[in-house]
């Protein structure tokens, strides 16, 4: 499986994909790809886009914006695939952190981004709305910066 980054030439391309989704929505995310800090990739098995991560970028950080597999393909690595090939990329040159927000009750994607290095930053009180009413987002950061080696 290889990563491929989406122009705006071809958003068509995940208009089924973003069929029936929670989260940002496609339209709004489209409309973000047009900005020129905004970056999106993708991938695909047999020519269909199985898997799709949006960032936005600024001076010093990167924000994951959206992140999701199809139900099908899940648990094989995909979302995993493309954070990492993110976070060891050009993109992360001279930023210091990655940050994104999560719905507390999202046990799948919290268990993903810890797996992947990302801890607890801090909780935005009822920000989502959710079936049971409103949700706390956690903001969790993943430092880019390498650790710092004990020289003893
Ligand atoms: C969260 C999501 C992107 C994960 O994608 P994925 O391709 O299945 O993730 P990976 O296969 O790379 O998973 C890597 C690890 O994350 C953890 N993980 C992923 N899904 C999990 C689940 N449902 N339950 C528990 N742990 C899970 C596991 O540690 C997994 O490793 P393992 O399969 O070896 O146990 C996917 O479930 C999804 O699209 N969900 C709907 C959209 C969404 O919630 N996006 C996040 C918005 S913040």
């Amino acid at each position: 499986m290889q990563v491929f980054e989406i122009g705006v030439d071809d958003l068509s391309e995940l208009t089924s994909f973003y069929d029936d989704t929670d989260g940002p929505s496609f339209d709004a995310l489209s409309q973000l790809l047009q900005k020129p800090h905004t970056r999106a990739f993708r991938v695909s098995i047999h020519g269909n886009v199985v898997g799709v991560l949006w960032l936005l970028l600024s001076d010093d950080a990167v924000e994951i914006i959206d992140i999701r597999v199809a139900e099908a393909h899940r648990r094989q690595g995909i979302a995993s695939l493309l954070l990492e090939t993110m976070t060891h990329g050009l993109l992360t040159q001279d930023r210091t952190d990655i940050f994104l927000d999560v719905r507390e009750n999202n046990g799948a994607a919290i268990a993903l981004y810890e797996r992947l290095g990302f801890s607890l930053e801090s909780r935005r009180r009822g920000y989502y709305r959710g079936a049971q009413g409103r949700e706390d987002a956690l903001v969790m950061r993943k430092s880019l910066k390498p650790s710092a080696i004990d020289p003893s």
